[in-house]
């Protein structure tokens, strides 16, 4: 599928304020891409298709997970707004024709993260948290200001202040989030 038809097809699968958040992090991912010389093509691509399955209700993204044959974890049945990720990069291979696994893959990630991401990963992971549409998140200066200088110093931050938040909700913690904050904690600034 072509760029323009992408964009168009998104316009339908998402509703407004989705799609407002997507040209968001599209445009932050090509911005980070400039600020760390990668391919800015790539990262807004990645970039414009990362939540192409967050507005599938949450019984059907079941189901299309169960139907193809992708794992469901116990913690995405008890939240599955978290198969967004997984489902996406596959409905990014099969109904939007991307073949670049380094494009499907930065989809697959950018909810939990993961340890030892690659640049493109920690560019959609970043883009989605900062983008100029969120407001909520507490320190996003210094954040937003981070990724632009060094993207490892920032994940750490993010996934901090990630899983903080959700234990100041009492939620689950997501063990693969985790596992990414101890990877990426050794990368802290002060
Ligand atoms: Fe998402
Ligand atoms: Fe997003």
């Amino acid at each position: 599928m072509e760029i323009n038809e992408i964009r168009k097809r998104l316009k339908k699968e998402l509703d407004k304020g989705r799609y407002e958040h997507t040209k968001g992090v599209m445009y932050t991912a090509g911005c980070l891409a400039m600020a760390h010389r990668y391919s800015i093509d790539k990262a807004m691509l990645a970039g414009l298709l990362h939540d192409c399955a967050k507005c599938i209700p949450d019984n059907e993204k079941i189901a299309l997970c169960e139907k193809n044959g992708i794992l469901i974890h116990s913690v995405e049945y008890e939240s599955p707004y978290l198969l967004h990720a997984k489902l996406g990069s596959f409905l990014a291979e099969t109904v939007y024709g991307i073949t670049d696994p380094d494009i499907l893959h930065a989809i697959k990630v950018h909810t939990t993260g993961e340890p030892d991401m690659s640049i493109l990963d920690k560019i959609i992971y970043i883009a989605d948290y900062i983008e100029p549409g969120r407001n909520k998140a507490p320190n996003l200066p210094h954040v937003r200001e981070l990724a632009f200088c060094d993207l490892n110093a920032c994940m750490a931050e993010i996934l901090l202040d990630t899983l903080k938040y959700c234990s100041s909700r009492g939620g689950s913690i997501d063990p693969t989030t985790k596992m990414a904050y101890d990877f990426y904690r050794q990368y802290r600034r002060e």
